[in-house]
Order: structure tokens, then C-alpha cells, then sequence
């Protein structure tokens, strides 16, 4: 078997250098258990089980998505499947806890039920290793290293990174402005953010926003990163837990078919359908505000826009459903399974790899 071993794989544990990024609204269940059992990290995703705490302010509707049972046990009960169906393979997961302040009683409570759980159950200690927090300042969450996990941090700016790195963060994931869901304002692209990330801090540097296969796996190792996070790439895989109609969507999208506009937590992107566009134009009739510091009106638009956006996702209507996704759905066009996907970025990768010394032509 053709491995790619770097240092990513030693402090996590596992056998491939990717990561499964967290994906709400879904608990992203199925696939972290079908991520982690081919030897990458998979993760349980918390942030669309925070909605049963504010069901009338939440864009979804969560007693749909979740059933009626508190947050905290959501992510109980997922942790033990999780646990249970990877015990065999011996695979590791995390939990993805964003930590935006809006978000941080939840975030807390999500951590303490993680810890809890890790507690309770040796198989679960063994292997639920990693908390990932993303979203938010990652000063307070140094915490999680006391109690044994390997912290990883998310951050969209070598400024952010080396606050990730002075609180401690184990490895950093560097979140490029092409990836999809959650971005910064500041369209900083992977290109540009993994390389000046990767040497602005000692601390590893995993690069997000834009991979999706071998070559660019390779990339990510040339520009100084120690592996990979996927979101896109993930959701149209056949075990993923999204709706059939997003995968499609991300199989159908081209590169320039993805839009930004303001999320309830910050700006998000889109795959492009006429419910993106509302929210852009949302957006830019929000701008004017945004720049004075005025508080937002419009709030009560844009949460009615997700909301509609989220009950149209389950009602599978295409245009108005709300589904995020990166520009590298452009590069997507199939639904492998997690396992063939990630052989065959590894294998890609590692061919790659070994051709590069022939990409220059000496004379
Ligand atoms: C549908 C979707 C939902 C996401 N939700 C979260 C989330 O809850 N927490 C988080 O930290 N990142 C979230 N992300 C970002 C991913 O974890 C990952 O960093 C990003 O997708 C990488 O870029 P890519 O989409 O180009 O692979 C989400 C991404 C997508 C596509």
C-alpha cells in the first residue's frame, strides 16, 4: 500500500494526511465513521445540534434534522456510534466545536460532553483524540490539552495563526476564502494563506479550501503544509450524511458557480442558486451598515432567508434550498466511496510526488 506519512499522521495517529472537516448542519456521522475506518481523521459536527437550544430563533429546524433529544445528548449518542463502528478498524475521529462568541455557551457545552464521554468509555478515550475549534478567538481552548486531546485550530490569516500558536494549538488548519460554508471577509485564497501561514508559525500547518485530490495534496506538501482538510470533496462521497440533492449539486457545480454572502455567524459560501443570490443581495443592501458599525435590521431577513433556505433543503427544492459549498466543486465530478477517494488521493499524490523531479526540463 502506498502511504504518504507526515508528521500530521504521527500527532493524530492516523495513516493518511486529511482531515474530514466539520460540516453542519448534518452530525456528519456516516461519514466520519467512513472517513476515520479508511485511516484519515473523521469528524462529528456539532453546530447544527446547537439549534434544539433556540428553536424559534434557529435557521433550522431542528427537531427535523435531530429529533427532540438536548444537544448534549445528540452528541453523546453520535460519539458512541462513532466509537462503536470504528472500533474495528482501530480508526480515529474528533469532534468539530465551533467557538464563535455568539456560539459559546453551546461550544462549551459541546466540549464538556466530549470530555465526558472520552471519560466514560476506554474505546471512546482511545479513539476520539482531536477537538477542532474554528469560528472564534482560540485563547480560552487550551484547556483541551490539559485534558489529553490534540487541539487543532482553524484560522483565516497568519495574524490569527500565530494567536492559535501562542495559545497553544497542536496543529493549525489554514481556511482559504475558496472553501465552502464559513470564510473570512478578507478574500485570502489557499495559495496565498497556506505558504505565508506555514512560515509565519512553528506550529504544523494543515492546509483547507480548495484540495479535493492527489495533485493537490502534493501542492499543499510543496507549500509547506503537513496535510489537507476536505469539506467539499467529502459531502459527494456515497457515505456522506447530505441530502442526495447537494450532493448532485456539488457534482453539477462549476468553479465559478459559488457565491459569499453574510451567514448568521459571518460570511458563508454558497453553491450558487437563486437562494444565494437573495442572500447576496441581502448582503449588499446590508453593506452601507456593516461599514458604520450601525446595528443590523436586517438580521430578521437574512435568518428568514437560511430558515426558508434549510426547510427547502429537506424539502429538496433545488433553487431555494440553502447548501454551502467551495469553488473546487468545479473540480468534482463524481461519488466515489470515502475509502476510494482517499486511496486514490493518496496513491495521486504520492505519483506526483515522485514525477516532480521531471517537471523541469534541464538543458
Ligand atoms: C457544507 C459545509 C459545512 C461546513 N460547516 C462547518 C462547520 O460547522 N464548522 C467548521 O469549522 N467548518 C465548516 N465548514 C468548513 C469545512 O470544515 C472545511 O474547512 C472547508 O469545507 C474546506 O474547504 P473546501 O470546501 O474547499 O474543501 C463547512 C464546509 C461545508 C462545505
Amino acid at each position: 500500500m502506498v502511504l504518504i506519512h507526515t508528521e500530521l499522521c504521527d500527532i493524530v495517529g492516523i495513516k493518511h494526511p486529511i482531515l474530514q472537516g466539520g460540516m453542519g448542519p448534518y452530525k456528519t456521522e456516516a461519514l466520519s465513521i467512513a472517513v476515520a475506518n479508511a485511516g484519515a481523521l473523521g469528524i462529528i459536527s456539532c453546530i447544527g445540534m446547537a439549534a434544539t437550544l433556540l428553536p424559534e430563533a434557529a435557521p433550522l429546524d431542528a427537531e427535523r434534522l435531530f429529533g427532540t433529544d438536548p444537544p448534549a445528548v445528540i452528541l453523546q449518542k453520535s460519539i458512541e456510534v462513532v466509537t462503536k463502528e470504528t472500533r474495528s478498524s482501530g480508526g480515529i475521529f474528533g469532534v468539530n466545536v465551533p467557538v464563535a462568541s455568539e456560539f459559546i455557551l453551546a461550544s462549551q457545552m459541546f466540549v464538556e460532553q466530549t470530555i465526558e464521554s472520552c471519560k466514560s468509555d476506554s474505546d471512546t478515550e482511545r479513539s476520539l483524540r482531536v477537538i477542532v475549534t474554528s469560528a472564534g478567538n482560540p485563547k480560552p481552548w487550551s484547556v483541551l490539552k490539559d485534558e489529553g486531546f490534540i487541539w487543532i485550530h482553524v484560522v483565516p490569516s497568519a495574524y490569527h495563526a500565530k494567536k492559535a500558536e501562542a495559545a497553544g494549538a497542536d496543529v493549525i488548519v489554514a481556511s482559504g476564502h475558496e472553501g465552502g460554508a464559513h470564510v473570512s471577509w478578507d478574500p485570502v485564497h489557499s495559495m496565498v494563506l497556506v505558504p505565508t501561514v506555514a512560515k509565519a508559525v512553528k506550529t504544523p500547518v494543515v492546509g483547507a479550501g480548495g484540495f479535493c485530490d492527489g495533485s493537490t495534496l502534493a501542492a499543499a506538501l510543496c507549500m509547506g503544509a503537513v496535510g489537507i482538510q476536505m469539506g467539499t470533496r467529502f459531502i459527494a462521497t456515497k457515505e456522506s450524511d447530505f441530502e442526495p440533492m447537494w450532493k448532485q449539486a456539488v457534482i453539477e457545480r462549476e468553479e465559478r458557480q459559488t457565491l459569499v454572502g453574510r451567514g448568521l455567524f459571518g460570511p458563508m459560501r454558497f453553491l450558487r442558486n437563486r437562494r444565494a443570490e437573495e442572500i447576496v443581495e441581502q448582503t449588499l443592501e446590508d453593506l452601507p451598515n456593516f461599514y458604520l458599525g450601525e446595528p443590523l435590521d436586517s438580521n430578521e431577513k437574512i435568518l428568514d432567508l437560511e430558515r426558508t433556505g434549510f426547510v427547502d433543503l429537506m424539502d429538496e427544492k433545488e433553487d431555494t434550498a440553502l447548501m454551502f459549498g467551495g469553488e473546487v466543486a468545479g473540480r468534482i465530478q463524481d461519488l466515489p466511496s470515502t475509502a476510494e477517494l482517499i486511496e486514490g488521493i493518496i496513491l495521486e499524490a504520492s505519483e506526483v510526488l515522485e514525477k516532480a523531479p521531471n517537471f523541469v526540463v534541464n538543458k
